[in-house]
């Protein structure tokens, strides 16, 4: 039976071109909305634009054109940079839509005359390009805490929604709904800001000062706060699906997507403002982690935004897709680099995935004429991948339950690897025609791949899906090959011994110091911290656990080779240090995604772990 899936992206602000950050928001939503019709739901997605504000008339005037015709000209470049990216929503919402504005205006209507809204003379710091006010305590050095720009001192009369009305509600609510915030790092964050008591928002904009806005239905001085106005796209958006005759009834939304920074607005004005006008919160709201280039933030002035269409010109829409949702764990923060996109490129698709198809093409075609009955189903047993596609398939739907397309790509490129193990240790070109149900399981399997692998790579995946019929030669994802950089000219011998010289005094490294890795070498393994949620021996083995660990993005499965020293009803709840990207292996048919870190005396093994309490997901370094 399909049930409805309604999901949605922030609305990005057309204030400048989309980028990196903006492109993964709305791929992982394309993603998630592709797995999720594959596993028989009826979806429909949202994405659009944030089109009021200051933010906009300041970028129009820039651009010497009218909000409308700036917003107009950024609306297409957003959908047309969405198509070229493969990311097909079923609505593409722009908030200067009238309908929507009417929507605005009847929701402040109501609150206004239920006595939700009032108005006060309001005294405060200004920060104009994020168009909020501060207190005095808030503002550090005559700067916005958010942005660092300077703000300035105001007082005007402003209307007020009775946010604070809704603090108890609220709390209750999240601690009856343990799934609307995720992951859970960032529930905690907004348990941590309702801790304070919480204020009324101000939800209007003199007129005089920013009349790019929607008015404000009881006062046309005044224009509706940018926010006030953008959350409420999600739920006026379906009303106009309703009003337009379309069925299911889409509300309550199924999943919000949105960054971390926009955390506070959706988790805590969005279902006050909800719980005020009558209408029940959305089930979850996932905070996914942000792309940092050098460590830092992106930013125009430095030069560093890495804008999507240069990404697909050069390596192809599905490449891209399937980096971004590979290297990123939703909700933990990511590094992006050119560098690091070529590598994982060429080992997983060109190494792994590419290279077993034309393998098995290969091999398939020297010996497609020769007709043996039961050739073309998948065999399982001991000499075959043990992984049975049934289970494989649970644990990408799995894996999509919980948002995580990251841990979905880990396992098919994890299985990938098993087939081609396979084919190496069946010596599969070795006298391929005895070995041909081997050769056409591998296949099935690769078929099987490309389907659950679809939602990430929608054109390849297609074609591959067809190419395990067909076994035509084919470079799905020829290698990337990179230049080297040029080394750089040996230092000048150190002059005076101290700077350049090793303890033995100036020598080359010896031989037996070879072993060394630097910096960077060590850099490129990720440990996270962890939290045991639950833990089982592994039947048969006396030696291995099998671990659910919560990573702060999401759970991940670990395969531990500590039962000797550890009974696992005592885990549960522990901390614990892993390696997050080390590559998927199976043991003894269970797949770990990670190991987790003990020292050992020979005999005894003892979990490292962080000295205090440290958040699921933080970087060990
Ligand atoms: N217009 C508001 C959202 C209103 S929703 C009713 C807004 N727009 S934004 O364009 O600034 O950001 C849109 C989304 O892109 C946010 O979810 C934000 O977190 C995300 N990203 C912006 N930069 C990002 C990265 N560098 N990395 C990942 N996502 C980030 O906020």
């Amino acid at each position: 039976m399909s049930s409805k899936f309604y999901i949605t992206t922030a609305l990005h602000y057309v204030n400048a071109e989309p980028h990196i950050g903006h492109a993964y928001e709305t791929i992982l939503g394309d993603v998630l909305c592709r797995y999720f019709r594959l596993f028989g739901h009826d979806v429909h997605f949202l994405t659009g634009v944030d089109e009021h504000g200051q933010k906009i008339v300041e970028a129009a005037a820039k651009s010497g054109c009218t909000p409308q015709q700036h917003c107009d000209i950024l609306a297409d470049r957003f959908r047309e940079v969405w198509e070229r990216l493969s990311i097909k929503p079923d609505v593409f919402f722009r908030t200067t839509n009238p309908q929507h504005k009417k929507f605005v205006q009847d929701i402040l209507t109501k609150l206004n005359n239920q006595g939700d809204i009032y108005s006060a003379n309001y005294s405060g710091w200004y920060c104009t390009p994020d168009e909020r006010f501060w207190t005095d305590k808030d503002v550090v050095d005559g700067k916005c805490p958010t942005c660092g720009r300077p703000v300035e001192h105001l007082t005007e009369k402003n209307y007020f929604f009775r946010m604070s009305n809704h603090q108890k509600w609220l709390l209750e609510w999240i601690d009856s709904h343990p799934d609307f915030i995720k992951p859970e790092s960032r529930k905690n964050e907004v348990l941590g800001f309702l801790k304070q008591p919480l204020g009324d928002l101000c939800i209007s904009r003199p007129h005089s000062r920013l009349a790019w806005g929607i008015p404000l239905p009881f006062d046309t001085d005044y224009v509706t706060y940018v926010w006030f106005d953008a959350l409420l796209n999600y739920l006026s958006a379906t009303e106009i699906h309703k009003a337009e005759g379309f069925t299911p009834d889409l509300w309550p939304a199924d999943l919000h997507l949105i960054g971390k920074d926009i955390l506070t607005t959706h988790a805590v004005y969005w279902p006050t403002m909800l719980h005020a006008a009558g209408y029940e919160p959305p089930k979850t709201i996932f905070a996914h982690g942000w792309w940092l280039i050098d460590g830092g933030k992106m930013s125009k002035s430095v030069g560093n935004v890495i804008k999507p269409l240069d990404m697909v010109e050069k390596y192809g829409a599905d490449a891209f897709r399937y980096v971004l949702m590979r290297e990123m764990t939703p909700g933990q923060d990511a590094t992006f680099s050119e560098e690091a996109f070529i590598k994982r490129y060429n080992t997983d698709l060109a190494n792994d995935l590419g290279n077993l198809y034309s393998r098995l093409a290969k091999l398939w075609s020297s010996i497609r004429h020769e007709t043996i009955p039961g050739a073309g189903t998948y065999q399982t047993g001991a000499d075959f991948p043990s992984e049975n596609l049934e289970k494989l398939k649970e644990t990408v739907h799995q894996a999509i339950l919980n948002f995580n397309p990251n841990l979905a790509i880990a396992t098919l490129i994890g299985f990938v690897g098993e087939l081609n193990e396979l084919v190496q240790r069946e010596k599969l070109w070795q006298d391929p025609a005895s070995k041909r149900i081997y050769i056409s399981s591998c296949l099935t399997a690769l078929g099987e791949v490309a389907r659950l692998l679809e939602p990430v790579m929608p054109i390849k995946m297609a074609k591959l899906r067809f190419l395990t019929h067909e076994c035509r030669p084919e470079s799905l994802f020829p290698r990337i090959e990179v230049k080297p950089k040029p080394t750089p000219p040996p230092a000048p011998p150190a002059s005076g011994g101290e700077k350049n010289s090793s303890p033995s005094g100036g020598e080359e490294p010896s031989a037996a110091q070879s072993d060394e890795i630097s910096i960077d070498e060590f850099a490129r393994v990720d440990l996270r911290v962890g939290k045991v949620i639950k833990a089982r021996r592994l039947e048969n083995s006396d030696k291995l656990l099998v671990l659910k660990i919560e990573e702060g993005g999401g759970v991940r499965q670990i395969v531990a080779g500590i039962a000797k020293s550890y009974d696992p009803a005592t885990l549960a709840g522990r901390s614990v240090v892993f390696v997050a990207n080390l590559k998927p292996a199976k043991l003894r048919g269970e797949w770990s995604h990670g190991m987790i870190l003990a020292a050992s005396d020979g005999e005894r093994h003892f979990i490292v772990a962080p000295e205090q309490s440290v958040e699921s997901g933080s970087k060990v370094k």
